[in-house]
């Protein structure tokens, strides 16, 4: 999505060969008119899949997914980062490892909120080891329900994310994927998907 790489070029900040500092668009501050066009984005290309339901992760998955719902007509759920291991009761749970952060968080979403029936897309901000993404994917199997695919704004190609989920046979939709940022330079691959 070409809009959404130059909005990279122009506003990315580049922190390490490794992370990539997008605060004043997405992980901070939101840019409304560039959420709409990544909305519009996914809901174009997943239009034929007869998606029910899209569910991410807060913080920062909510935003683009919104979007995505109010254009294709759909309601978003996001799961809950918690702390607490009780009460669990009436909720699909799955534990997070980030490498990043080095710490696991449990994720969870209310069984009364995803069904066997749904069909879902996942949607993230960002894929880097893919994770978050892994513990969706979990909660989506315990529910019974299926999945159309996954929508990721930026996927860093560098890290194994992408290729752990497309491995599986799993539809992912990065909307800029990076090469590399080696040297403070932010570079894409030409192609959506690899
Ligand atoms: P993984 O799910 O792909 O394994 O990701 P990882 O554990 O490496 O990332 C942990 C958090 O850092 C996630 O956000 C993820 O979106 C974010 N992240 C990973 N790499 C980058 C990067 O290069 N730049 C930015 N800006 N974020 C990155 P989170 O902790 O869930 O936070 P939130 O923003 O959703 O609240
Ligand atoms: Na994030
Ligand atoms: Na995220």
């Amino acid at each position: 999505m070409q809009q959404l790489r130059d909005r990279i070029k122009t506003d990315g900040k580049v922190l390490s060969a490794e992370v990539l500092k997008v605060d004043s668009f997405l992980n901070h501050q939101i840019d409304p008119e560039l959420m709409m066009a990544i909305g519009e984005e996914y809901a174009s290309r997943f239009a034929e899949e007869g998606i029910t339901k899209i569910l991410t992760i807060e913080s920062s998955g909510i935003a683009p997914a919104v979007m995505a719902g109010l254009k294709l007509g759909i309601p978003v759920v996001f799961a809950r980062k918690k702390k607490s291991l009780t009460l669990t009761d009436g909720l699909y749970s799955s534990n997070v490892h980030s490498f990043t952060k080095n710490v696991t968080s449990e994720i969870s979403v209310s069984k009364d909120f995803i069904k066997k029936e749904d069909h879902l897309l996942i949607i993230d901000d960002f894929l880097a080891n893919g994770q978050a993404v892994l513990g969706l994917l979990d909660i989506v199997e315990q529910a019974g329900a299926s999945l159309a695919g996954i929508g990721i704004v930026i996927e860093k190609g560098f890290q194994p994310g992408g290729k752990l989920i497309r491995e599986r046979g799993i539809r992912v939709e990065s909307l800029a994927i990076i090469k590399s940022l080696k040297e403070g330079t932010i570079e894409f691959y030409e192609e959506e998907t690899v």
